[in-house]
C-alpha cells in the first residue's frame, strides 16, 4: 500500500489543467453496454475507479482498449448479465450497471455494490425507479436479482433527488416503450452530461439539470465519440489547496458555472478569484478568514465530495466555523486524523464546529475514503513540518496525477511504496 511524504508549508504556484470527471465517466461507461456500436470517451481519467468500471464491462464480454487517453468500447460482444461480488465491492458506480444491463438482456445480477464507506449509501430508490419500469427485483445472498419481459416508460417519483437513481433510471428508460419522467430528479452537472452523452447516441432526453427528466424511449442507440465534463471535484480540491497554502494557481479546463457554491465560500474566506473562459484564477496571499457555516445539499448546493477539503480549510482560518454534512452519516472519519494535526474540530451528530488555529503541524495520518484523504493530503501541504498520509489507495481512485500536479505547482510531496 502505497504511503504519500509531504513537507509542508509551502505556497503554491503555477498551473493546472482539470481533469475529465469521474463522476460523468462512471456513468457513461456504463452507458456504453446500450449498443452494439463502438463508443469513445476522451480523455478519461487514470484512476482506479475507472480501471474497476472497464474491468467490470470485460467481465459483461464487452471489449475496452486504450487509445492513448481515451477508452474505446465494443459491446456488441457482451454476453453476460452477472456482476461478480469481488468487482461490484470494489466500486460503488456498479450499480449504475443495472439500468443499462436491464435495457440488453432483459435480466441482470449484481452483488450490492461498494465504494467510499461514507454511511449507509442505500439503493431502494434504484430499484424502486427500476420496478415503475417494469422490472421484477428479488434479493437474496446479497445479490440483486432483476428481470423483466420488456421495459415501459412511466412516471418516477424520486423521494430525495439521488444522482445514482436518477442516472439509472435514465439508463434504464432511454430504450424502454414509450415516455418515462423522472420528477425530484438530481440537478448535477453530470446528469446533464449522461443526458448529452445519451442524445449523441441517439436517445431523446431532456430536461437534466432542472428537477425534471423526460426520457422518450428509442429502439436503437449508435455509437459515439464523447467528451466529458471537467472534474469539478478536483477542480474544488485544487482551489481550496491554494486557498489554505496561499498561493497563485491557475486551473484550465474547467467550468466556473459548476463550482459556484465554492467559489462563493473562496471569497467569503477573502482568496481573489478571476474567471475568464475555461479558467480560474485564485490568488490567496494571506490567513483566510472563516466562514460561519458550510452546509452540504445536492447540486446546485455545496457539494459533499468537498465537505471535507473545505473543512480542512477551515481549520486554519482566522475564526470559527460549523460545517454540516446533510447527504451522507459517516463523512467526517478524517477528522480524528486533522487532529493529530493540530486541528480543533469538534463532531456532535452531523456537524463539525471548527476553532481556527494559526497553523497545523506535520503528522502520520490515515485515509479513509477518497474525499477525506484528499483533505488530509491539503491540509499536510499546508501544515509545518513533514506528514505521512498512509492507504493514499483511497485517493487514487478519483484523483489522477494527484502528486504530479500538485508537485508541478510547487508541492513537497511524494508517493512511497511500502
Ligand atoms: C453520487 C456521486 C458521489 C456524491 C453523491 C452526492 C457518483 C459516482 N458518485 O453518489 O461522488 O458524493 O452523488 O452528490 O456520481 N439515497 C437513498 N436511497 C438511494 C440512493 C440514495 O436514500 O437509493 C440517499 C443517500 O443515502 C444519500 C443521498 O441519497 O443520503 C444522496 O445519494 P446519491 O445522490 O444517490 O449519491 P450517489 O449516486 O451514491
Amino acid at each position: 500500500m502505497d504511503k504519500y511524504i509531504i513537507s509542508g508549508g509551502r505556497r503554491l504556484e503555477g498551473g493546472v489543467r482539470i481533469q475529465t470527471a469521474k463522476n460523468s465517466v462512471l456513468p457513461i461507461l456504463a452507458a456504453s453496454v446500450l449498443t452494439d456500436e463502438p463508443v469513445t470517451v476522451l480523455n478519461v481519467p487514470d484512476i482506479t475507479d475507472v480501471r474497476n468500471m472497464v474491468r467490470i464491462l470485460g467481465c459483461l464480454g464487452c471489449s475496452a482498449r486504450y487509445s492513448g487517453n481515451d477508452i474505446i468500447i465494443d459491446s456488441s460482444s457482451a454476453d453476460n448479465c452477472e456482476i461478480p461480488r469481488a468487482l461490484a465491492h470494489e466500486l460503488r458506480s456498479s450499480v449504475f450497471l443495472l439500468g443499462s444491463v436491464i435495457s440488453r438482456f432483459c435480466k441482470a445480477k449484481i452483488a450490492y455494490p461498494g465504494g467510499c464507506d461514507i454511511g449507509l449509501r442505500p439503493v431502494d430508490l434504484h430499484l424502486t425507479g427500476l420496478k415503475r419500469l417494469g422490472v421484477e427485483i428479488t434479493e437474496s445472498n446479497g445479490y440483486i436479482n432483476c428481470v423483466c419481459d420488456k421495459l415501459a416508460g412511466n412516471e418516477i417519483m424520486l423521494d430525495c433527488p439521488s444522482v445514482g437513481a436518477t442516472e439509472n433510471i435514465m439508463l434504464a428508460a432511454v430504450k424502454a416503450e414509450g415516455v418515462t419522467t423522472i420528477k425530484n430528479a438530481a440537478r448535477e452537472p453530470e446528469i446533464e452530461d449522461l443526458q448529452n452523452f445519451l442524445n449523441s447516441m441517439g436517445a431523446k432526453v431532456r430536461g437534466a439539470g432542472t428537477g425534471t427528466v423526460v426520457i422518450e424511449g428509442v429502439q436503437k442507440l449508435g455509437g459515439s465519440v464523447y467528451q466529458p465534463i471537467a472534474d469539478r471535484i478536483e477542480a474544488g480540491t485544487f482551489l481550496i489547496a491554494a486557498a489554505m497554502c496561499g498561493g497563485d494557481v491557475e486551473l484550465s479546463g474547467v467550468n466556473a458555472e459548476n463550482l459556484s457554491s465554492l467559489l462563493h465560500k473562496l471569497r467569503e474566506n477573502g482568496c481573489k478569484l478571476r474567471i475568464k473562459n475555461d479558467k480560474i484564477y485564485i490568488k490567496s496571499d494571506k490567513r483566510p478568514v472563516s466562514v460561519k457555516s458550510v452546509e452540504t445539499q445536492p447540486y446546485p448546493g455545496f457539494p459533499t465530495d468537498l465537505q471535507a477539503q473545505m473543512t480542512a480549510l477551515c481549520c486554519v482560518c482566522a475564526g470559527n466555523s460549523i460545517i454540516a454534512e446533510n447527504l451522507f452519516e459517516t463523512r467526517f472519519k478524517y477528522v480524528p486524523e486533522l487532529r493529530k494535526m493540530g486541528a480543533d474540530i469538534t463532531v456532535i451528530d452531523r456537524c463539525a464546529f471548527v476553532r481556527g488555529v494559526e497553523k497545523l503541524k506535520g503528522a502520520a495520518v490515515v485515509a479513509h475514503d477518497l474525499r477525506g484523504g484528499a483533505a488530509l493530503v491539503i491540509a499536510a501541504l499546508a501544515a509545518e513540518g513533514d506528514s505521512e498520509v498512509l492507504d493514499i489507495s483511497h485517493i487514487d481512485r478519483g484523483y489522477s496525477g494527484f502528486e504530479y500536479k500538485l508537485s508541478s505547482l510547487g508541492a513537497k510531496i511524494k508517493r512511497v511504496g511500502i
